[in-house]
């Protein structure tokens, strides 16, 4: 599948603004600067739709964008961001939660994880919460240009031991690179799966 169009269509402090035509969407998650942004413009091949910045805490609000007029991509705040404040921190948590468990027409989470890093107890912790909410989701390691081939196989290998310390199965997994175009044919190919799948589940 190609992305023809790609269109900011709203950004949202509360869930109640998000678009409520029940087209289904897939999110992008992570923790703060782990490169959800620039995955989405890696994606839609459009250099700014979503913004980025160097300093983490960019994306505060729930964004919208329509691809090819038919599903949406969202870009979320980020998790684990210390700098800002207890309050504002509560209320993203808030938002992003609220997204997550309330929003009918998330088709799949993308939870993006920094392959240079061993894995971190906020991302497992997130992982739990999805699973024990029945929350479909894939993971993808990002920044895949940061490190060899080697480490990134130890990196990935490692990742999979420690998330098979708590789950039975492992999830869908794509590894990625936003500045080396990487990894984004394969998350197209697997939105247009489920898209096909949803599809033929609404004409029955
Ligand atoms: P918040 O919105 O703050 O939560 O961050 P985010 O997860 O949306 O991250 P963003 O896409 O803004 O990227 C954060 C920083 O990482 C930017 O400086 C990006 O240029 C850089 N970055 C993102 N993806 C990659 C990648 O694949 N490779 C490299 N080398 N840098 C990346
Ligand atoms: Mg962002």
């Amino acid at each position: 599948m190609g992305i023809h169009s790609a269109t900011f269509i709203i950004s949202n402090a509360k869930l109640s603004g998000c678009p409520q035509d029940g087209l289904s969407e897939y999110a992008f998650i992570g923790r703060s600067n782990v490169g959800k942004s620039s995955l989405i413009n890696m994606l839609t091949g459009v250099k700014d739709l979503a913004k980025t910045s160097s300093k983490p805490g960019k994306t505060l609000l729930i964004n919208h964008f329509l691809i090819n007029q038919s599903w949406y991509i969202v870009d979320l705040p980020g998790y684990g961001f210390a700098k800002i404040g207890k309050k504002m921190r509560e209320e993203l948590h808030k938002l992003v939660t609220d997204y997550v468990l309330k929003r009918e027409q998330l088709a799949c989470l993308f939870v993006l994880i920094d392959s240079r890093h061993e894995a971190q107890q906020i991302d497992l912790d997130f992982l739990e919460f999805l699973g024990e909410n029945e929350i479909p989701f894939a993971i993808v390691f990002t920044k895949t240009d940061k490190i060899t081939q080697a480490e990134l196989g130890s990196n990935i290998r490692k990742y999979k031991e420690s998330l098979l310390e708590t789950w039975e199965e492992l999830p869908v997994m794509f590894q990625t690179s936003s500045e080396k175009n990487k990894g984004g044919k394969e998350i197209l190919q697997y939105i247009e799966s489920i898209n096909v799948s949803l599809t033929s589940e609404k004409s029955k």
